[in-house]
């Protein structure tokens, strides 16, 4: 059970540490972490934020547990440098092409969020974010206009293949729970999503039992406060998933609660919290862990078939809060370190 270990910049040491905790708790035979740098905290010591190393011990492992990269005293180097593109890299480079973002409400939270309760309790929805492709890794550059005004351009694309291997995602995951699954796009203005949409429709026909919608994604975000208990499965691509994530965090109380998966064809994954380094708070003991203890749960789950780990850890967490342990991020006071001890004495 060889896991890389990568905790990156701000808050990703602090949320990884009390990941590691837990996993460590469990005592799994033959558990093995390996850490490696990546970030800005990998580009001060070797100067890039995906090093050779890094990747060759991502390749070693069998999954990657991930804390978060960002660092904006790096904000002036060239892009490729920049702590971002550590995950992009690693995305890419492993073919970690399926984001699974789940959000769901946890008992006692109801009040907690910035939906009305009656509202927030019907949450239990996935979001399926391609994770390959989309205007992330167009071409793009700047330019200078004949007129001399400079123009920042990004090429947005999605080749039919990647949008049927994500569909097929998106629709098996929904054959798992409500088999429902709503594609959000933006045809209406966009060639891109019109391809999108066009292939969606050629594959469900492969899931007849799945009942298909779709969404222009700015009514997607309208009815993801107005009326989120209407989504169980949202298939979209790597930009519109990027946005509608965050806000999901948020309709079910916290962004430092949301834990993903980042999955290749097969069991290989990364698995990291949909939140960054949250420079605001680094170091200060504060962040919430959760996200990152729940992205541990979802690789035991995904990478090793652990499914009763994975649901003690759920259960854990679950517990913390309805026992009122909560971070400033929920209007509470315990910081990273108590919130860490809550979890693994609840295992
Ligand atoms: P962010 O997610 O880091 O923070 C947004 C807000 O949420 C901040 O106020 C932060 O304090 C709060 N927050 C985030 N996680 C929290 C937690 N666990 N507990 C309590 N509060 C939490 O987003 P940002 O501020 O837009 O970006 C900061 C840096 O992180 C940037 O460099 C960005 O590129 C990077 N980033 C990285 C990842 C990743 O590594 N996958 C994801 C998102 C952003
Ligand atoms: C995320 C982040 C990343 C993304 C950034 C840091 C590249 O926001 O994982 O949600 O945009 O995918
Ligand atoms: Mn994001």
């Amino acid at each position: 059970m060889r896991i890389a270990v990568f905790a990156g910049d701000g808050i990703g040491p602090e949320v990884t540490e009390q990941a590691v905790r837990v996993l460590e708790k469990l005592e799994l035979p033959g558990l093995e972490l390996v850490e490696g740098d990546v970030g800005g905290a990998a580009y001060y010591k070797h100067g890039h934020p995906l090093p050779a190393e890094t990747l060759e011990i991502a390749r070693s492992a069998k999954a990657i547990l991930f804390g978060a990269v960002g660092d904006f005293s790096c904000d002036h180097l060239e892009r490729h440098l920049r702590p971002e593109q550590a995950i992009l890299g690693l995305r890419k480079e492993l073919g970690l092409f399926a984001n699974l973002r789940p959000a769901q409400v946890f008992a006692g939270l109801e009040d907690l969020t910035t939906l009305r309760p009656e509202v927030a309790s019907k949450i239990d929805l996935l979001i399926v974010r391609e994770l390959n492709g989309d205007v992330y890794f167009g071409e793009k550059g700047l330019r200078t206009l004949e007129d001399g005004r400079r123009q920042g351009w990004d090429m947005m694309s999605y080749a039919e293949d990647e949008v049927r291997r994500i569909a097929h995602v998106g629709f098996k995951a929904a054959m798992g729970r409500g088999k429902k699954l709503c594609s959000v796009d933006k045809a209406n203005v966009l060639e891109t999503s019109q391809l999108w949409r066009d292939v969606v429709i050629e594959v469900a026909k492969e899931y007849p039992e799945v009942e298909l919608t779709h969404m222009y994604v700015d009514n997607a975000a309208m009815q993801l406060v107005k009326n989120p208990g209407q989504f169980d499965v949202i298939v979209t691509g790597n930009l519109f998933g990027d946005i509608l994530s965050d806000q999901a965090s948020m309709c079910v109380g916290s962004i430092g609660l949301l834990a993903s998966a980042s999955l290749a064809e097969g069991t290989y994954g990364l698995y990291e919290p949909i939140h960054g380094s949250a420079p605001d708070i680094a170091g200060k003991g504060l962040a919430n862990p959760m996200a990152t203890i729940l992205s541990a749960a979802m690789l035991l789950r995904h990478s090793f078939g652990l499914e009763a780990e994975a649901a003690r850890i759920e259960a854990a967490v679950a517990r913390t809060l309805a026992d009122g342990i909560k971070g400033g991020d929920l209007g509470g006071t315990a910081g990273t370190r108590e919130i860490g001890d809550a979890v693994v004495e609840r295992l």
